[in-house]
């Protein structure tokens, strides 16, 4: 289906190609004027430059020429040159029928050619998930499910950090502590344990003492170095008691970006990368851009053009240890054998912007990725506390993702606690509305911006919020069963019934409320397609909220069930059985769920 605006465009430009000017003047937008008109199309004002006439003067000729196929309440030619458009109620109707019946309510893929990969966990092993992890995770996931809704192959990857420092912190923190463990001795030589030597809760209290020693003592902190070194360089010992490490720590992670309802296709780690990155340093070596600078091998990618720092990437530290940026490089290389993508887009801190600039510009350099390929940094903003500062918890410390995320669901709990619900019913429903506090709270925001988690605000059912995107769903839901009560059916099948097109809109004197909940869910398509080539999910959170919102009028001012003209009724029930789907496919999009009642 073509959008409403494309639709428009089309008849427009033809109405200009048939007064003798280019089509290209017939493009149609949305009003900013919305007192005076729905739609505008201001092409009129650019033609008059080109062919050298009074721009009212074309309009009126272009409005002249418009098919007379009732698409139209009003079409006027308005001084100095705009024309201003209202649609009529029966191209609306026909335009809403069609999208009832359609895939995907209308909106037209455009990617369904193309691969996309989407790195955006990046959480690192044997620490807890904590709310830094929450914005790429939330983001990341929106981000891979608008992509795959406009037809791409979407694979997101966890790419956990399971290869660096923090490893060397615990092996070497774990030595101290019990430096007759079998994984340490170097002249072992039998099978290893299965079981890990150490529980997860115990890695979560070593790993930050094994950070804050290692800040104070030079020497712990160049065992930690020689232990990743060791670790990478293939030591037996370790990499049993790495893959022992992996195994607790991945398992939680999953459990808890489950919870979240957040999933990756893969769960590499940095380590995946190991293995091609000895090929890729040959390889640069060989093109002649890898150079030496104090014991460490780099390549540049400074630009004449830049005016900021623009320090080397760096492929071999001085002691032959991988780092950061070698396993990015890398990472690429895998990425582009496995999937050759179009698009890879990293959701990750905005203060690792330079890192990824340094590491696109070397893989360009270094052909390893070519121009059909997108590198795409999505630098994430911080969630902040009323303070403005990155949210801690009362103490000061970093806050684990499951606290906060319990936290919210808890709020949300309380504000139940009076409706006459099963307790397992009132669980269910703290959870998923809980979840959608805290993730809309976050969505609705450009991934760029920094915000302030405020619990009370989030979790509000009224205003910009996801509870209530959730709550008008609920209404919308209890409207379908009041009336299936009435006409003997269920909810289910009104559903079913309006998605093969047995409700139809078809009365041509509804109210303003009806009018507007119509031409907002006509921009349905439209609003997707932007928010697709922006990768903006707070686009689709823009959406979502403006449609509750002229549901929710249309609502007040109109009876749905009570409504006694037949013809009429069916136009409601069509009405808002569209909007639930748009809600839900919406709500879908963010990874939001939402429960049956509220
Ligand atoms: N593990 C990293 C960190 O904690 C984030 C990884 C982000 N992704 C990437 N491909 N570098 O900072």
């Amino acid at each position: 289906m073509k959008t409403i605006l494309d639709i428009l465009t089309d008849k427009f430009s033809t109405a200009f190609e048939k007064a003798g000017y280019a089509a290209e003047y017939g493009r149609c937008v949305v009003s900013n004027r919305p007192d005076l008109c729905e739609f505008q199309c201001n092409g009129a004002m650019a033609a008059a430059k080109a062919y050298k006439k009074a721009p009212i003067k074309i309009a009126q000729e272009v409005v002249e020429l418009l098919p007379n196929d009732q698409s139209f309440k009003s079409v006027e030619a308005i001084a100095p040159g705009f024309i201003n458009v209202i649609l009529s109620e029966r191209i609306l109707n026909s335009y809403l029928n069609e999208m009832a019946i359609s895939k995907k309510s209308g909106f037209e893929p455009k990617s369904t050619d193309k691969t996309a990969v989407i790195d955006y966990g990046g959480a690192n092993v044997a620490k807890p998930l904590h709310v830094g992890h929450l914005r790429p995770a939330i983001i990341g996931e929106s981000v891979k499910r608008l992509l795959a809704f406009d037809g791409y192959k979407t694979i997101g990857d966890a790419h956990l950090g399971d290869w660096g420092t923090p490893i060397g912190l615990i092996f070497t923190e774990m030595q101290v502590r019990n430096p007759s463990l079998v994984f340490f001795d170097e002249n072992y030589t039998g099978e290893y344990p299965a079981e890990c030597p150490v529980t997860l809760k115990e890695l979560e209290e070593i790993y930050p003492y094994a950070s804050a020693k290692s800040k104070e003592d030079e020497e712990y902190r160049a065992r930690a170095r020689q232990a990743v070194f060791e670790l990478q360089s293939g030591r037996r010992g370790y990499r049993a008691l790495w893959e022992r490490i992996m195994d607790i720590s991945k398992a939680d992670l999953k459990k808890n970006y489950g919870s979240l309802n957040v999933s990756f296709e893969l769960w590499y780690g940095e380590s995946d990368a190991d293995p091609y990155i000895v090929p890729m340093i040959e390889d640069m070596k060989k093109q002649g851009i890898a150079r030496i600078s104090e014991g460490a091998l780099v390549v540049d990618v400074k630009e004449e053009s830049d005016n900021k720092e623009m320090p080397p990437c760096m492929l071999l530290k001085s002691d032959g240890a991988v780092g950061y940026d070698s396993t990015d490089l890398a990472t690429i290389v895998q990425r582009m054998k496995d999937f050759s993508p179009n698009k890879i887009i990293y959701v990750v801190d905005k203060r690792q912007g330079l890192h990824f600039e340094q590491v696109f510009r070397a893989v360009r350099k270094a052909g390893i990725v070519g121009d059909d390929t997108e590198l795409i940094f999505l630098g994430n903003g911080t969630m902040n506390g009323k303070d403005g500062k990155p949210f801690k918890t009362r103490d000061g410390g970093v806050l684990r993702l499951e606290a906060l995320v319990q936290d919210v669901r808890d709020h949300v709990a309380e504000k139940m606690a009076d409706r006459d619900l099963s307790d397992e019913e009132k669980n269910e429903i703290a959870r998923k509305v809980g979840l959608a506090a805290l993730k809309y709270g976050d969505l609705s925001n450009a991934a760029t911006k920094d915000y302030i988690f405020d619990i009370d605000k989030f979790t509000s059912f009224e205003g910009n919020t996801g509870p209530y995107i959730l709550y008008t769903m609920v209404r919308i839901k209890s409207i379908l069963e009041k009336y299936s009560q009435v006409t003997g059916s269920d909810t289910k099948e009104v559903l079913s019934k309006a998605a093969t097109g047995a409700y139809k809109l078809t009365v041509l004197d509804g109210n303003d409320s009806e009018k507007k909940l119509k031409l907002q869910i006509a921009m349905f398509s439209e609003a997707m397609a932007q928010a697709v080539a922006e990768i903006a999910p707070h686009k689709v959170c823009s959406f979502l909220f403006e449609l509750s919102n002229t549901f929710n009028s249309f609502y007040h001012e109109n009876k749905i069930v009570a409504e006694e003209n037949e013809d009429k009724r069916n136009g409601f029930i069509a009405l808002i059985c569209l909007t639930l789907k748009l809600l839900e496919t919406g709500i879908d999009l963010l990874a939001i769920e939402a429960p049956e009642k509220m």
